[in-house]
């Protein structure tokens, strides 16, 4: 953690380390989109086009021409080639470890929101995990888009670090504490079926990468009493509220998905269109692993 560019009492390599990330950082959402024919099939090129996309801003979004086609391998396969074996299989996911995120009624009336059409808050995924099952990256690939709405805001977990670090170095020292935030025991049905999940919103995992716990949601969580860690939370809502360049924007349309170091992410509510039988289903998949030739200590190329 001593030489790390995240370690607050190395400012040398953090200033390194910024100047680095910003170069040619992107400033739109198009700059992340990276054509490609078959997610199961990706040529050399598609690969490195997308390490690339995925190595400066830790996400890319990838097009391909298989809207409307309702196979998990498009997900699964995909991510094989980019790194991403371990799949985290959370209760809700079907049997082979990825989740058909779209509308059940079951699911979102027990409150599960992402079976649901309502918006998602900010938050980066498996905020809940236990430490060793940390959440280091996921991919989401739309099947079908919904009749409106369902668009997704993106930020580059390291970029918020950034900000933050750059507007007051006790923002990220109080987030940094292993216990900075405290998701209490799933006790829903009564039993406990998930533990208390205490730990820091930042951190920095064994190969050097950053990490981030976040979820903007206001019931059952608990932030420390404190006021460094009150003012940095205020700080990163007031930067999520707001209108960062930083911020990218993007509806993903049918045959499109997103692989990210599982970086700060919300959606907005849609409505489908029984009608016309149009339902938004996008799958979903989580991973211990981060992204192939996106760390912080792998060489480039
Ligand atoms: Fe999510």
């Amino acid at each position: 953690m001593a030489d790390s560019p995240f370690s607050l009492d190395n400012e040398a390599a953090y200033r390194r380390w910024r100047e680095t990330k910003l170069n040619a950082y992107p400033t739109t959402a198009e700059a992340l989109v990276v054509e490609i024919k078959d997610p199961r099939e990706l040529t050399t090129a598609e690969v490195q086009a997308m390490v690339r996309v995925c190595r400066k801003t830790n996400m890319v979004v990838y097009a391909s021409p298989l809207g409307g086609r309702e196979d998990k391998a498009l997900a699964r396969v995909l991510g094989e080639q980019l790194g991403l074996h371990r799949l985290d299989s959370n209760m809700l996911a079907d049997d082979d470890g990825i989740t058909s995120l779209q509308v059940a009624a079951g699911k979102s009336q027990r409150g599960y929101i992402p079976y649901s059409n309502k918006r998602l808050l900010w938050h980066t995924d498996g905020y809940y995990n236990a430490p060793e099952a940390r959440i280091r990256a996921f991919v989401l690939h739309c099947v079908s888009p919904a009749a409106e709405g369902g668009e997704n805001r993106l930020l580059d977990h390291e970029i918020a670090y950034m900000l933050m670090r750059d507007a007051d170095p006790d923002h990220v020292r109080a987030l940094m504490e292993p216990d900075a935030m405290t998701i209490p025991a799933n006790t829903e049905s009564g039993e406990e079926t998930r533990a208390a999940s205490v730990g820091p919103v930042f951190s920095v995992d064994a190969a050097g990468n950053l990490q981030m716990r976040y979820t903007a949601r206001t019931r059952s969580i608990e932030w420390k009493q404190d006021a460094a860690t009150r003012e940095a939370v205020r700080f990163l809502e007031r930067l999520l509220a707001g209108e960062s360049p930083y911020i990218f924007r993007h509806r993903m349309a049918a045959g499109e998905g997103l692989v990210c170091n599982n970086v700060l992410h919300n959606r907005t509510a849609f409505t489908g269109d029984v009608d016309k039988g149009i339902a938004r289903l996008v799958y979903r998949a989580r991973y211990y692993d981060r992204v192939c030739g996106t760390s912080l200590n792998e060489p480039s190329g």
